[in-house]
């Protein structure tokens, strides 16, 4: 009974930046489990490298290109593909490092554009098809810098973005929990990918990042693909509207 409901068999998802880092692993995780995933991201050949790595791993991947700051077309291609089951909003940026005094428009209005926008664009567009069917599972990659301001790069528009994202994330469930859309966010710690490939691993910064870590590393993409996963399953029917931190205890500090 407990396996079966986290199978995902037969299911149809898509994952929003799923070429890359997490979103990749996203996609095998759901792959794995069952479901037939769409990888949508910016460009056509890093669909179609992602698209080759889980042809390897022998996951049949289909591919959309989609910038999801792009209402019109993320209105389109959830119009092509009608009810899916699981929505992936996981394509974010982070531009870390600059003090807000400093920040410039294009910068505050780019992070906010594809992390709080390309979230709702996506939720709204695939969310009524899930609506009309009855059934259907958001998840949004949120970040613990939704929940704490992290030390010591300056970053106030990226933690600015996830907070809003997290209060989209419990707004959506309560509006669509009596109509079997269940809506629920995974909110990780510094996760080794190439949006934080930033930070010196020999230096000052990322000392500080592990030091303030209970756990004392950084994540892995996998351990964030696996909580994504289940959030997406029939295993989290009771949960919506929840935050779900996955970060090695940063925020017990
Ligand atoms: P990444 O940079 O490795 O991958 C992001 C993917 O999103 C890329 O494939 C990129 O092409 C795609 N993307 C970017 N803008 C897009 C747009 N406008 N439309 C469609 N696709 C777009 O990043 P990573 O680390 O895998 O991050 C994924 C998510 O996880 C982001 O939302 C990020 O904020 C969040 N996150 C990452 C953490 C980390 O330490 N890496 C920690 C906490 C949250």
């Amino acid at each position: 009974m407990y396996l079966d409901r986290l199978k995902l068999d037969g299911r149809r998802a898509l994952v929003t930046g799923g070429a890359s880092g997490i979103g990749l692993a996203c996609v095998e995780a759901l792959a794995e489990l069952g479901a037939h995933v769409v990888i949508a991201d910016l460009s056509e050949a890093a669909i179609e490298r992602a698209r080759a790595a889980m042809g390897n791993k022998g996951y049949a991947c289909d591919g959309r290109i989609m910038d999801v700051t792009d209402s019109g077309r993320v209105t389109e291609v959830a119009d092509e593909l009608g009810a899916i089951d699981i929505l992936v909003n996981n394509a974010g940026i982070a531009r870390s490092e600059t003090p807000a005094e400093e920040v410039a428009d294009e910068h505050w209005l780019n992070v906010i554009d594809v992390n709080l926008n390309g979230t709702f664009w996506c939720a709204r567009a695939f969310g009524r098809h899930m609506l009309v069917a009855g059934r259907g599972s958001v998840v949004n990659v949120g970040s613990m810098s939704g929940f704490i301001v992290n030390r010591p790069q300056a970053q106030s528009y990226y933690n600015a973005s996830k907070a809003a994202v997290h209060q989209l994330t419990r707004s959506l469930a309560a509006e669509w929990a009596d109509r079997g859309v269940r809506v629920n966010a995974v909110a990780p710690t510094y996760i080794r990918t190439p949006l934080n490939e930033f930070a010196d691993k020999q230096g000052e910064m990322y000392r500080r990042w592990i030091d303030s870590t209970p756990m004392g590393r950084l994540g892995e993409v996998e351990e964030v693909a696996s909580v994504v996963a289940f959030l997406a399953s029939d295993a989290a029917s009771l949960m919506t509207g929840s935050i779900v931190l996955a970060d090695g205890g940063y925020t017990c500090w």
